[in-house]
């Protein structure tokens, strides 16, 4: 399948953007004309991803930057501006999967994973917008959240509410940031096995999948109408919903299964 695309005379930032996905998405907007900002937090890996998308006739420019950190996303988008104009694409993508179960995981490494995947993403995509709407320019915004947003996950819990918690957060930017012409929409990639980080989800997602129930419990028909049940969607995802039925297998889909975008998924 080839995919038309042209975003020539545009900057697309990517954060998280020296590896795995992050990279693969730069260089797919970078094969698609477009001068790539790379954000990362080592310097020799964005050097080097950098050169890697050089070789490729990419333009792109790489920027060390923890996006946990309001100071350094600010100074990050103001270099952005004037090296290479204000970005019209923004892929919200640095992100942390630690496997660590629930009853062992310690408060430091909750922060870290939520400070990464939520707090990050709303640092990221708030400077990018203002840069965005000081330069009147119209934009896109992706979100890069999961599908351990809407499945529970052994192991990720920290990692299944950051990811859920991004979706809602890309509903409410988008209902805001319309009005100035800034798309805002979410991704959610299903496992991926990446160089640098899917050795370590590949033990962790395997884990997981192998302890995650598939069927809501055994006793949730019988317990009345109007509990939450969870149910397998047309779509293989997991969904805690209301049922009005007594037995949960009589609750029809939530919607009808066709194309719909992640803003309008719930
Ligand atoms: N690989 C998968 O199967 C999968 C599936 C669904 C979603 N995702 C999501 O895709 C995104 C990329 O994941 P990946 O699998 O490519 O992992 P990866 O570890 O290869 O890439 C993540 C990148 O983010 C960078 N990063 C981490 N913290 C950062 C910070 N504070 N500031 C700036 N950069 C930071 C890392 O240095 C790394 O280069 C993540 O948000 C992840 O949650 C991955």
């Amino acid at each position: 399948m080839s995919i038309q695309c042209d975003f020539s005379g545009e900057t697309a930032l990517v954060t998280g953007g020296a590896t795995g996905l992050g990279f693969a998405i730069a260089r797919a907007f970078g094969l698609c004309g477009a001068a790539i900002a790379l954000n990362d937090l080592a310097e020799y890996r964005i050097e080097a991803a950098c050169e890697r998308l050089a070789q490729e006739s990419i333009t792109c420019r790489g920027y060390e930057a923890d996006v946990r950190d309001a100071g350094a996303v600010s100074a990050l988008i103001t270099t952005i501006e004037a090296e290479l104009g204000a970005p019209s694409v923004v892929v919200a993508n640095a992100g942390l999967y630690p496997n660590t179960p629930f009853l062992e995981m310690s408060e430091a490494e909750w922060d870290r994973v939520i400070d990464t995947n939520l707090k990050g993403v709303f640092l990221i995509c708030q400077a990018a917008a203002r840069s965005m709407v000081r330069a009147d320019k119209a934009g896109r915004i992706i979100v890069v959240s999961s599908t351990a947003a809407q499945r529970a996950i052994w192991g990720w819990s920290h990692y299944c509410a950051s990811k859920a918690a991004v979706i809602m957060l890309t509903r409410a930017m988008a209902l805001e940031l319309g009005e100035h012409g800034i798309r805002v929409n979410a991704v959610l990639p299903g496992y991926v096995d990446v160089a640098d980080g899917g050795r370590h989800l590949s033990l962790a997602y395997r884990e997981g999948a192998r302890r995650r129930p598939a069927r809501p419990p055994r006793d949730a028909g019988r317990r009345g109408a109007g509990r939450a049940d969870a149910r397998v969607t047309p779509s293989g995802l997991h969904h805690w919903r209301r049922c009005r039925h007594r037995r949960w297998s009589e609750c029809g889909p939530r919607r009808p299964p066709g194309r719909r975008s992640v803003a309008d998924t719930d």
